[in-house]
């Protein structure tokens, strides 16, 4: 007998992108921020004192609702604060999804998805993106599911594509359970949901301070919703899901707008000329609206081998081995410097003048 529930033996877990020691490889393979966060972050960790160490943090994370709040325009208490965007993910499953309930989420999006539902022994349906040359569009059956929780990334990963305002008001108002949109990247792209959350009770918006905010290593993030949905949601937290140090930091961050904002306009200028650059390889490849494109590669040229050879070269890109996906490399927009090596390696790798 095994020790641990039957699904779980059965499941598979989730495997992250890689993480090498070395901190020379140029990493483009897990959609990091290549700037470092606002140097308030830095200046709020050095005033960090020994007694906020001895006490608990506040279990709400007060200072972050109260500055997330003012930047979003909505009440503190439409903000809950977790230990990552990963965490949200695991609270929504946790509260919303019995063993034997559906949760529905697009294909290819975010992996972590299946393996929260496996945890729960919960059914999948899954949503197909219909995919047209470059164009991505969700299937129409997204208008008609029932679930207990859909998920949405907006922009999607890994494609980095975007769907309408209108298009998802239309799904929230049909759809009978929660709607979780996935707005990890939302920094990176024209509009978010949250004008979407004031009007529905069954919404939630997850956002990251890993991306936008140049924070993965400090693991924070927070879900935006009407306080009705959320007041279940604290009932199945951690006491304490952020620690005093990750509050005063992700505060900081989140308080110097000007700050990550200027990192968003680089990282934007620098798709701009790396989308262009990679067709004029023979990539083929949709608009991103991420810090990420999913570049298709060249007929003929096996994506698997260019992850390789790329990573010989000392740099870092995902390769996902899932259908769909395996003639496609997905990459995470860098510094100028970190994108034009890759170009320049890329050009050597496919022999392209
Ligand atoms: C689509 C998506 N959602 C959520 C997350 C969670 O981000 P974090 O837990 O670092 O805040 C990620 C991270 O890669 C992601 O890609």
């Amino acid at each position: 007998m095994s020790l641990v529930r039957d699904n779980i033996d059965k499941m598979a877990g989730y495997v992250p992108g890689e993480q090498p020691g070395d901190i020379s490889v140029i990493k483009l393979n897990t959609n990091e921020n290549p700037y470092p966060p606002s140097p308030r972050v830095l200046e709020a960790l050095q005033k960090i004192t020994a007694e906020q160490l001895r006490r608990y943090p506040s279990p709400d994370a007060r200072a972050f609702r109260e500055a997330a709040a003012r930047v979003h325009g909505v009440s503190p208490d439409m903000i809950l604060c977790t230990n990552g965007g990963d965490e949200l993910l695991s609270l929504v499953f946790r509260a919303c999804v019995g063993d034997g309930d559906d949760v529905a989420f697009l294909d290819p999006s975010y992996s972590l998805y299946p393996v929260l539902a496996a945890m729960q022994d919960a059914g999948k349906i899954i949503l197909p993106y219909r995919i047209t040359g470059t164009q991505w569009e969700f299937p129409p059956e997204i208008f008609s599911v029932k679930a207990r929780l859909l998920l949405i990334v907006n922009p999607n990963a890994p494609s980095g594509t975007l769907a309408d305002m209108p298009t998802l008001a239309r799904i929230i108002q049909y759809f009978p359970g929660v709607v979780l949109i996935d707005e990890a990247y939302v920094d990176f792209a024209p509009a978010s949901a949250l004008e979407l959350v004031n009007k529905y009770a069954n919404v939630i918006l997850l956002r990251s301070m890993s991306k936008g905010y140049g924070l993965a290593g400090m693991r924070f993030g927070y879900g935006i919703a009407q306080a009705s949905l959320l007041n279940q949601l604290h009932k199945v937290r951690d006491s304490y899901p952020c620690d005093a140090v990750a509050i005063a930091a992700a505060t900081a961050a989140i308080t110097d707008q000007a700050y990550a904002a200027g990192t968003w306009e680089k990282i934007k200028a620098q798709r701009a000329l790396v989308s262009a650059a990679l067709r004029a390889m023979g990539f083929t490849l949709p608009e991103s609206f991420s810090n990420f494109v999913l570049a298709q590669v060249p007929a003929g040229v096996n994506a698997q081998d260019v992850y390789q050879q790329l990573k010989k070269g000392n740099i870092l890109v995902r390769y996902f081995n899932l259908p769909g996906l395996t003639d496609k490399l997905r990459i995470t927009i860098g510094t100028a410097e970190q994108n034009a090596a890759l170009l320049a390696m890329l050009k050597t790798v496919l022999a392209v003048p």
